[in-house]
């Protein structure tokens, strides 16, 4: 009776670890380098039984690298990053792989105003405050635990009055690299005053490998029927529209090339696409399809989930040729982010769904990244 009992226990432990799905990605740490005041950085690698490996670093939560194979099996490494660790700290604002926050993307003329009291927050985009300010999440240290399944978990304490935002928030962002080659990314946060949070990862992406070239030639579907345009500052005008014959309709798989340099307002706004898109989805919260990206020539497919409500679409066109891993050149659009959000500038517009986060409360988000091939067309 014992005995089976015993059976019994074991066999849910490794149940459980199965459907983590992760049970058997292999995680090792090494260092990174060290920041300029001595703290030691470190860079996690999680490799899954396919050989797809992500490597993070704990300065800014960054992905670092990420190989994923071709129709063929060849791997690369699709993400835009730098080799050193004083690249990272040089380079903040290219937010190459980082976690962003508080705030991702713009607040209007860096403030909102929240149970009456006006936030003031740096203004580091124009008249504008952009993805959390001069020192957002992406240039925190965060506290790395290995965690007993192979996942990372990467803790940070915003202190209240950070870049502007009340409340002390904690933020504890778990990354996840599963055996269906996936890169999950759970971020959670409580807070002890009525605050604002937007969290989202700034991967940038090429799937024909990093530094090989634009990313026109993608084939892009987003799961949206409306995006919300925006001034010329980039800050949305609180319309809600339509894709519907608009260069911004990808309800089917388009070539992010296909209409970029087309004579539209929006997209000279934006310089080629920045915008955010209005997820279709049923029901909130839940995890649900967002986009779906193809390379033809490599066959390499993501495909982006999450509980989010929107998503903003940015085709690197303030990339400007800057020098990344292994000496490749980033010149614009050679790659693309798709980052995982509540809409820009929620806290201006009550009708947008709230950012608001109050003690008591757990903010939770998740978003996937799955990689996959598809056979020549
Ligand atoms: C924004 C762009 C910005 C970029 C910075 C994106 O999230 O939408 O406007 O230039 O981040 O890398």
């Amino acid at each position: 009776m014992q005995l089976i009992s015993r059976w019994g226990k074991c066999a849910a432990i490794v149940m459980l670890a199965a459907a983590a799905g992760n049970a058997a990605t292999k995680l090792t740490e090494a260092d990174f380098g060290r920041m300029p005041d001595g703290a030691v950085i470190k860079i996690y690698s999680l490799t899954n039984t396919h050989g797809v490996q992500a490597r993070i670093t704990n300065y800014g939560g960054a992905v670092v690298s990420l190989n994923v194979p071709d129709r063929n099996g060849k791997m690369a490494d699709v993400v835009l990053g730098f080799d050193t660790l004083p690249e990272y700290v040089a380079n903040p604002t290219q937010y190459f792989g980082a976690l962003i926050g508080r705030y991702g993307n713009r607040i209007a003329n860096a403030r909102f105003t929240l149970n009456g009291v006006a936030c003031t927050l740096p203004k580091n985009n124009g008249a504008n405050s952009l993805h959390g300010g001069d020192k957002g999440f992406f240039t925190r240290v965060w506290t790395p635990r290995a965690l007993p399944n192979g996942d990372l978990e990467l803790s940070y304490v915003s202190k209240d009055g950070e870049e502007g935002y009340p409340g002390n928030l904690s933020v504890t962002v778990t990354y996840s690299l599963t055996d269906a080659d996936e890169l999950r990314i759970d971020y959670s946060a409580t807070t002890d005053k009525d605050t604002v949070v937007n969290l989202t990862n700034h991967s940038y992406f090429n799937l024909k490998g990093a530094g090989s070239g634009d990313i026109l030639g993608h084939l892009l579907m987003l799961k949206a029927d409306r995006f919300t345009p925006v001034n010329q500052g980039l800050i949305p005008t609180g319309e809600l529209r339509s894709v519907a014959g608009t260069p911004f309709d990808f309800r089917k798989l388009t070539a992010i090339g296909a209409r970029i340099e087309q004579n539209d307002e929006q997209l000279k706004f934006g310089q080629g696409y920045d915008h955010n898109w209005v997820l279709s989805r049923t029901g909130t919260g839940s995890l649900a399809p967002a986009a779906r990206m193809e390379e033809p020539s490599s066959g390499r497919v993501l495909e982006v989930s999450t509980t989010e409500p929107g998503i903003q679409f940015y085709t690197g066109n303030f990339l400007d040729g800057i020098k990344g891993k292994g000496g490749q050149t980033y010149p614009r659009r050679s790659a693309f982010c798709l980052e995982t959000q509540h809409f820009p500038d929620s806290p201006n517009h009550p009708a947008f769904p709230s950012t608001v986060l109050k003690p008591g409360q757990r903010y939770r988000t998740t978003t996937v990244y799955r990689f996959s091939t598809v056979a020549a067309k």
